[in-house]
């Protein structure tokens, strides 16, 4: 496990775009495992530089999020499809067929989980896996629960993901009860994992993950298994190592 601190946001966002611009370097093709929420959105902007001042492309590139929720429209301000829109995919050149998201409002939402999961399956490997993490350990949406599931599945959230995601949204009520996420056995089979954390709120989960037992009731501590994982914390998220 390679865990790095940075003093301010700005310097993290440089490192952890140029460690994605440095992968599409090298292979022009890769497949990006994407993230949403607050922790990624930085490096999207530092990103997007670097793509402006054409250092990468994403032509050949290939992206598969994480997650979404179920029954916001992909229009509505805090789908995860509008988010990637916003912050990333309306400022880079990665064509439309290449993305992929998980459709949280389709009929059938098993056979959207066995859909994506197929997709996943074509490309063998996700090259670069960028993650946030949750308060409670959570990783996509993959909750802390007695078991946890491989493959795309659909999740209830747990009340404090709601509360801490409500922000986003005007009221409480508004924040989907379920999602459809990317299982921790394909978020495992990445080759590489880069997870970020920002924020005195994240401390203590991000610390129990990477040096605590290894346990379904706080998924992140699966990464520990992980042969390459990349850690990026801000000054305050890595206060107790
Ligand atoms: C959300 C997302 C996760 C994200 C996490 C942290 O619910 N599903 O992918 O990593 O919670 O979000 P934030 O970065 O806004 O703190």
């Amino acid at each position: 496990m390679d865990i790095r601190f940075f003093p301010n946001n700005e310097l993290l966002n440089t490192a952890a775009a140029g460690l994605i611009a440095h992968l599409l370097q090298a292979k022009p093709n890769a497949v990006l495992g994407l993230a949403t929420g607050g922790t990624p959105v930085g490096i999207y902007e530092a990103l997007i530089k670097l793509y402006e001042q054409q250092h990468i492309h994403f032509r050949e590139a290939i992206s598969f999020n994480l997650d979404e929720y179920v029954g916001l429209p992909e229009t509505h301000d805090q789908s995860y499809h509008a988010y990637m829109q916003q912050h990333l995919f309306s400022q880079i050149d990665m064509p439309e067929t290449s993305i992929h998201i998980p459709n949280g409002n389709a009929a059938d939402l098993q056979a959207e989980c066995s859909r994506y999961d197929s997709l996943l399956d074509k490309v063998k490997q996700i090259d670069l896996q960028i993650l946030g993490l949750g308060h409670n350990g959570h990783i996509g949406f993959n909750e802390p629960d007695a078991g946890l599931v491989g493959g795309t599945h659909i999740v209830e959230l747990k009340e404090e993901t709601r509360l801490a995601n409500a922000r986003y949204f005007d009221s409480l009520d508004q924040v989907p009860t379920h999602a459809i996420t990317m299982g921790i056995g394909t978020i495992l089979k990445a080759k590489t994992i880069l997870l970020v954390v920002r924020g005195a709120d994240k401390a203590k989960i991000v610390h129990d993950a990477l040096t605590g037992p290894i346990t379904t009731e706080n998924p992140a501590s699966l990464l520990q298994t992980h042969p390459n994982l990349v850690v990026m914390l801000d000054a305050e998220a890595g206060v107790l190592f």
